[in-house]
């Protein structure tokens, strides 16, 4: 018996998840792994926001919402972008879903047709290439390797337009490299988009509140105002506000779009819990001060990681900018053997090597649509992180 349709098949799940999974497994028979794949903030959601969604329980709030929301959260979202970001969006032009992933699935079922180009610089969060997949696109993928600053630029953009080319996906900072795209560069790739008045633009803003060096955030629109008609901007509180369990994303872009993006949450999922949004307006409404203080805590995690990896023989880092993952090269461990012999043919390979030897959980770069890379998460206490690189160091000793 068949279960899976064609286009199911062409998707595989979530690597990062298959890999915190079986970490988890390993830790439950009593293994001392130290899980390093996850991508989420290890803090627990300021207190004034769960008293918030208590609160929304007391008074009623347990019931379906519009498809678009409460106009309280609509309202919490556009005065974010007008404090934060100093950009003007009316109601209409934002949408909520179960978190940044359902927009971005909701932004391409809404408009893919079969065959339509999604460029897609890698590295890239995992999940992109394969809703694309689901939703009849093709992914074209540009790789970004750290000798590119791990950016796309505007020669290389232009290169991969076809008529066919639908999105141009961007995100800064990024999952997984941490690289923050400047004014300039975003302008540079804005230019070469407005030849081409066919592509839409999904900016992926979602690391935005960390922050890890000198450099600051820009969103796409701020760098590139022309293309705000065309932009789907994305954001959510997962990340900012340590909520990642209560799945609430919000997204801002031209008014038909955002229309569109409704009506396909109207049949799917009907809206996003209406606890979780009046969870969500408290967080971007409320008192700040947990986004700063977790940003000081990623920042001193940060250095204590880039500094640690430095030390070790064979990884070349570029430092991350922005977001909690470190992302080393490992070309100098491919070819290497370990010592009962196996060849480690892959990042793939030396990722469940750190794991199995190691007993620490990491995410090969391949995941992300680039090789061969690691992926080290730093949501996760300092003792853990310098216990971790111990653990890597001696464990990446022994490979010959
Ligand atoms: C770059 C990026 N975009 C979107 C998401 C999805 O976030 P959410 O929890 O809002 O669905 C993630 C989560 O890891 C991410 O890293």
């Amino acid at each position: 018996m068949e279960f899976q349709s064609s286009r199911v098949k062409t998707v595989k799940s979530s690597p990062s998840m298959a890999v915190s999974v079986l970490a988890k497994k390993m830790l439950a028979q009593g293994e001392p792994v130290i899980n390093l794949s996850l991508g989420e903030p290890d803090f627990n959601t300021p207190a004034h926001v769960i008293e918030a969604a208590h609160q929304a329980m007391l008074d009623g709030n347990n019931h379906y919402t519009a498809p678009n929301g409460y106009e309280v959260l609509r309202q919490a979202i556009v005065d974010k972008f007008a404090r934060e970001n100093d950009l003007n969006y009316g109601l209409d032009e934002i949408c909520v879903a179960n978190g940044a992933k359902q927009l971005l699935f909701n932004a391409f079922l809404a408009t893919l047709e079969p065959g339509d180009e999604v460029i897609t610089p890698a590295p890239y969060w995992v999940s992109y290439t394969d809703m694309v997949l689901l939703n009849g696109g093709v992914p074209k993928v540009i790789p970004c390797g750290s000798e590119y600053g791990f950016k796309l630029d505007a020669a290389r953009l232009e290169a991969a337009i076809t008529p066919k080319t639908r999105w141009l996906m961007l995100n800064s900072p990024n999952n997984p490299c941490g690289a923050i795209y400047t004014r300039e560069e975003f302008a540079a790739l804005g230019a070469v988009l407005q030849k081409h008045p066919r592509i839409l633009v999904i900016s992926d803003e979602i690391y935005e509140h960390i922050i890890l060096g000198d450099k600051p955030f820009v969103p796409f629109v701020t760098a590139c105002p022309g293309l705000r008609e065309r932009t789907l901007l994305i954001n959510g509180v997962s990340k900012a506000y340590a909520m990642t369990g209560y799945r609430l994303g919000y997204a801002a872009g031209p008014k038909e779009l955002i229309v569109a993006m409704n009506k396909t949450q109207s049949q799917t999922t009907t809206c996003p819990s209406a606890i979780s949004q009046l969870a969500a307006a408290a967080a971007l409404s409320g008192p700040q001060d947990f986004v700063r203080d977790a940003n000081r805590e990623y920042q001193a995690r940060g250095a204590m990681v880039v500094e640690g990896l430095a030390a070790i023989e064979g990884l070349e880092l570029q430092m991350p900018e922005g977001a909690f993952y470190a992302f080393p090269k490992c070309s100098a461990f491919i070819g290497k053997r370990t010592p009962d012999g196996q060849v480690i043919e892959s990042d793939t390979d030396l990722s469940s090597y750190l794991l199995q030897v190691g007993k620490v959980a990491t995410v090969p770069g391949s995941a992300f649509g680039l090789e061969p890379y690691i992926r080290l998460s730093f949501a996760t206490s300092r003792q853990q992180l310098e216990q971790a690189i111990v653990q890597m160091r001696d464990a990446l000793a022994l490979l010959a």
